[in-house]
């Protein structure tokens, strides 16, 4: 297969709009950005579609999808029994980062559900996305643009990496917004409860909800509630360690680690901010922002992890970014990517 790319100014012209539509409408899988990572869409309520997306991917079919959807119209069309705080999360957080779990209607196939009585619903953001589902007029359904155990994409050279020829659309909206994956929130019970972390915190919840609990597995690898979180993620190619500690004692770590490495023939890379970015004896390093800017540090994580790959980095050294706002989000993806291997230097 022939993938087509489109950029933005394409879906102005009638043709590419029938295109996308008739590409979803037909069962087949068009990837397009949104605000958080680029997504691999399906029209939600066809077969092929769906099933293509679990095989492009290598997605275990027990692991849910999210359904995208453009306004609130259609929302009881596929989701009941509705908190009376749910319309405060729509008003706050929607369109935007935000997922939530309802109890879903019988029209929704288990297909996309991994066999729940639940579905993840979320009205994305990014204007090309909304344009998408405005075109097609239909609900998709989109997991994060990327190869099972892969980090999400956040630009479109990742999506070509691992999708071209493999799909029949792909949309360039340049680079990801946010760059890590919407909070998923489950809104059946009286108290919401987080699944997984993002940039809509547990903070900006609670001053809707007043109260929020966070999942153990959100936290730790425990029991997963969000099935996708007991699998294999981000992880890039080279064993990543993250060390935490006082700054001077971190460096002077890493750097005996890098040496220790690089004697040994191996090649090694760093992951950390732009006022460390000189302290490292290695030629792989990669500045995911200023310290103080953690929206820039979420939206270049995954791109680090990338980019360690394309350089086949073996031994990869990233910072810990524990102490912010957004830390719960940032260190859930940073964790998993180095399946937990944390060293505390003090
Ligand atoms: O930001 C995002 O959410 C992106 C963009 C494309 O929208 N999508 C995304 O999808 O990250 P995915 O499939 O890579 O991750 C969805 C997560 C998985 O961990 C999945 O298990 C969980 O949400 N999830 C989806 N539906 C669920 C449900 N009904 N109950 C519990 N967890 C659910
Ligand atoms: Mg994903």
């Amino acid at each position: 297969m022939l993938t087509k790319v489109y950029v933005k100014k394409d879906l102005e012209d009638k043709k590419v709009q029938l295109d996308i539509k008739y590409t979803l409408l037909s069962g087949r899988n068009v990837i397009f950005p949104t605000e958080t990572v680029y997504g691999i869409g399906a029209y939600a309520l066809s077969e092929a579609g769906v099933k293509g997306i679990y095989n492009v991917k290598g997605r275990p079919s027990d692991n849910p999808l999210i359904m995208h959807l453009s306004s609130t119209k259609d929302l009881l069309k596929y989701t009941k029994n509705h908190q009376p705080y749910v319309s405060k999360l729509i008003d706050a957080f929607w369109p935007g980062p935000l997922t939530m779990v309802f109890d879903k209607t019988d029209i929704v196939p288990y297909m996309i559900t991994g066999g729940l009585d639940t579905i993840g619903i979320r009205i994305p953001s990014n204007d090309i996305a909304l344009t998408i589902l405005n075109i097609a007029g239909i609900p998709i359904c989109a997991p994060s643009a990327n190869i099972s155990g892969r980090p999400s994409s956040t630009l479109v050279e990742h999506v070509i990496e691992d999708f071209n020829n493999k799909v029949d659309i792909i949309i360039d909206g340049g680079k990801s917004q946010v760059g890590i994956e919407s909070t998923v929130l489950d809104v059946r019970n009286e108290i919401p409860v987080i699944l997984r972390p993002g940039m809509i915190t547990r903070e900006m919840i609670k001053k809707v909800t007043n109260e929020v609990l966070i999942s153990d597995h959100a936290k730790s690898d425990e029991i997963p509630k969000a099935p996708g979180m007991k699998y294999k993620h981000y992880a890039p190619k080279g064993k990543l360690t993250i060390v935490k500690g006082n700054q001077s004692a971190v460096v002077k770590y890493i750097n005996q680690q890098l040496d220790y490495h690089k004697a040994n023939g191996f090649k090694t890379g760093v992951i950390c901010t732009n006022e460390s970015k000189n302290l490292f004896n290695t030629n792989h390093v990669f500045s995911i922002g200023n310290e103080s800017n953690e929206e820039e540090i979420a939206s270049n994580l995954f791109v680090a992890l990338r980019e360690m790959d394309y350089q086949n980095i073996d031994y990869i050294y990233s910072l810990s970014f524990h102490n912010g706002y957004y830390s719960e989000a940032i260190m859930n993806r940073l964790l998993k990517a180095a399946n937990q291997n944390v060293i505390t230097i003090n």
